[in-house]
């Protein structure tokens, strides 16, 4: 292998400029060539490629987004467009690429893969802590600081005025950010996909802790939830069955996916970047990086997109407790 591409694809999360950084400058350490690729998949059927240097990245490692920008790319679903990512990568020279995504873009990798017998690497970069095979992804725990930092602020001016506030989180179909986040800010109730609460109890608790002498109360709905009710259905639900209450929502949408990337989440990037490369030279493909007890592994990305990673049940249980 003598030439590396390296992209970000689907949504982009806190960090993944670090994992760009990364593989960048352990290609230049071990003297490979490296490109990005612009725009993910997308990018890489249009030829839209950039020769990358140590140099090239300096100054990102703190910043949020990505530089190589990211796209979810319908076209590279289908053979013929793949076909062209392969025509435009050989034409290139790129003899492996390292793609910085979520499961959508691991899928699209195996793919490639397998059609073409391309050597690729995964690694995890999404806010939604959802990709198993690894405790944690590139840009979680930025997104969690970010929403602790944001309902921090709620709390403020919740218990000012004696409200309770719905506060809807990213997640997608998992509970992670919700949980954490949660549990950090101290949150009352904490709605997630994996754990149906029902209305009927989450009446009775918000009753219990109105009557324990709380006056102002903070419930995180994670957006997959299956409550069956969105945030702004919550606040009506609740004003009519509880008119004990004076509710408000806060939908807190795209902030949380960006933001200067947690010293945390800058070291993973950074970890994930260099195992990655050495990886692929080491004739390894069709991995993600991972981490879990502060050690990398590589998981098969068919195995890590086969299911999303579960809820941490010691952490709901401490979250049961801490709502009482
Ligand atoms: O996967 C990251 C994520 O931010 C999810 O939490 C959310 O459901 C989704 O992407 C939003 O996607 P978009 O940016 O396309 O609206």
């Amino acid at each position: 292998i003598k030439k590396i591409a390296v992209f970000t694809s689907g949504g982009d999360s806190p960090g993944m400029n670090a994992g760009i950084r990364s593989v960048v400058r352990t290609c230049a350490y071990l003297k490979i060539e490296c490109v990005g690729i612009y725009r993910g998949y997308e990018g890489m059927i249009e030829g839209d490629f950039k020769p990358m240097d140590a140099r090239s990245v300096n100054n990102i490692i703190n910043k949020g987004g990505t530089i190589l920008k990211s796209a979810r790319c319908d076209e590279f679903r289908t053979k013929e467009g793949r076909k062209k990512a392969y025509e435009q990568l050989k034409k290139e020279g790129v003899d492996a690429f390292v793609v910085v995504g979520g499961n959508g873009s691991f899928a699209g990798a195996l793919a490639f893969n397998e059609e073409y017998n391309f050597p690729v690497m995964g690694m995890p970069g999404t806010i939604d802590n959802d990709i198993l095979g690894s405790t944690y992804t590139i840009g979680f725990d930025t997104a969690i600081n970010t929403v602790v930092d944001a309902i921090d602020k709620i709390r403020d001016t919740a218990s000012s005025h004696n409200r309770l506030f719905f506060v809807e989180v990213m997640g997608r179909d998992v509970g992670h950010i919700a949980l954490n986040a949660g549990v950090g800010a101290g949150a009352e109730e904490i709605l997630i996909p994996e754990q149906n609460l029902g209305l009927e109890r989450l009446l009775d608790s918000l009753k219990r802790s109105k009557k324990s002498g709380k006056s102002s109360s903070i419930v995180i709905v994670a957006e997959g939830d299956r409550i069956g009710k969105n945030v702004f259905e919550l606040k009506e639900y609740v004003e009519e069955h509880l008119p004990i209450y004076d509710v408000r929502v806060s939908v807190l949408g795209h902030m949380q996916r960006g933001g200067n990337p947690t010293c945390f989440d800058r070291v993973l990037a950074s970890r994930m970047g260099v195992k990655a490369v050495e990886s692929l030279l080491e004739g390894k493909s069709n991995y993600m990086v991972g981490i879990r007890d502060n050690k990398l592994i590589l998981t098969p990305i068919s195995e890590a997109i086969k299911a999303h990673t579960e809820i941490d049940e010691e952490l709901l249980r401490v979250s049961d407790i801490m709502t009482t």
